[in-house]
């Protein structure tokens, strides 16, 4: 079982690209429908970055507004970690050209590859780093440009996904009361061919036969994933709930990874919990892998449906297959 550990999300920022796609977008060279994807997804409209909007231009910007929120300067973090299944590059991390975006040396940045659930994975890596002493101000980003590996083409997969970037800056709690109160982080590596991108990488790497099987594009088997997502929530549901003895009643607000509205509702239902208790921006944003909890998050904190002393529950699954939860007292 996991231990409480001390610490405080002292801000947090978000940046999403300006161009909206709709739903009636697709419309135009897919054979789908707004009301199909509304139906099965939850979603009407997702951002699709554009020409100097990439992943770590993104986690730039989210970090900066981050650092603004929280009140700190460059010069006072000293750790940057990046949740990332897009990458600016294949290496190095994404996190080394947010560092220097942000205009800091010297101090550690790498990435964390873990889809969906990579910010709660992330979160618990900081918390982890904070508790043992080692850092004290760590910049935590979700940063995706989900879109340029998906397949436009591909109906069951691409209408799912957006881009966008959310950041948190994590430090020692302060005699705040703040906690990372319980956390679960999990994989099953026997299922990564659910939902993955197989070449590009030393596996198979880059030909212009993979380049014409479009094998460097996320290829999603998406009943797998959901049927996955649902048995998998409500396993880290029932076992946070267990393992720390919190009723759903006292938790404020839920913010679950937003992969599908019905996923969601399933985990709202499993809970019990009113609609005004779950976060959801999916109709607004899609699916951002690491950064949908970060900027629902940022979202929340600015809206004022968190304050401080508040309980909240992040939930994810992602590739992987991954799944984690984390339990906070803001
Ligand atoms: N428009 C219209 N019809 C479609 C579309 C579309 N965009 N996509 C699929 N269909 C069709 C299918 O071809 C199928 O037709 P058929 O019955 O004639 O064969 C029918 O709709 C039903 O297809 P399903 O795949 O069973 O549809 P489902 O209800 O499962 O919805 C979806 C598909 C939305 C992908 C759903 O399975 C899902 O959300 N899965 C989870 C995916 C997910 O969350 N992935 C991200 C994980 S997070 C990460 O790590 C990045």
């Amino acid at each position: 079982m996991s231990k409480p550990i001390s610490l405080k999300i002292a801000g947090t920022g978000r940046a999403l690209p300006r161009r909206v796609m709709t739903n009636k977008d697709f419309e135009q060279f897919l054979d789908t429908s707004d009301e199909w994807i509304r139906a099965r997804t939850g979603i009407h409209e997702r951002r699709v970055a554009g020409d100097g909007e990439t992943t770590a231009q993104l986690g730039v910007e989210a970090g900066r507004a981050a650092m603004a929120d929280a009140g700190c300067r460059p010069e006072d973090i000293d750790m940057i970690i990046c949740a990332t299944i897009s990458p600016e590059v294949p290496f190095p991390a994404t996190a080394c050209f947010i560092q220097d975006g942000l205009g800091m040396k010297n101090i550690p940045a790498f990435d964390v590859s873990a889809a969906c659930s990579g910010f709660i994975y992330g979160l618990v890596v900081a918390g982890g780093l904070i508790h043992a002493g080692l850092y004290r101000r760590v910049l935590l980003i979700g940063s995706e440009n989900m879109t340029r590996v998906c397949d436009f083409k591909d109906r069951g997969s691409c209408i799912l996904f957006g881009d966008g970037a959310g950041a948190a800056v994590i430090t020692p709690a302060n005699g705040s009361g703040s906690q990372l109160l319980h956390s679960l982080l999990h994989c099953d590596g026997s299922e990564v061919e659910m939902l993955w991108i197989p070449a590009g990488g030393a596996r198979q790497p880059t030909s212009i036969e993979t380049a014409q099987q479009k094998l460097h594009y996320v290829q999603m088997k998406g009943r797998e994933v959901f049927k996955f997502a649902v048995k998998k929530m409500e396993q880290v549901i029932e076992k946070t709930l267990c393992e720390t003895g919190v009723r759903p009643e006292q938790i404020k607000l839920l913010i679950p990874h937003q992969s599908n509205l019905r996923i969601i509702e399933f985990m709202r239902e499993r809970m019990g919990l009113p609609k005004d208790r779950v976060y959801v921006n999916i109709d607004r944003f899609g699916n951002t892998s690491a950064a949908s909890i970060p900027i629902a998050l940022d979202e929340a904190r600015r809206n004022g449906q968190i304050v401080p002393g508040d309980l909240i529950l992040f939930l994810a699954v992602g590739a992987g297959m991954t799944w984690a939860s984390a339990l906070v007292r803001y």
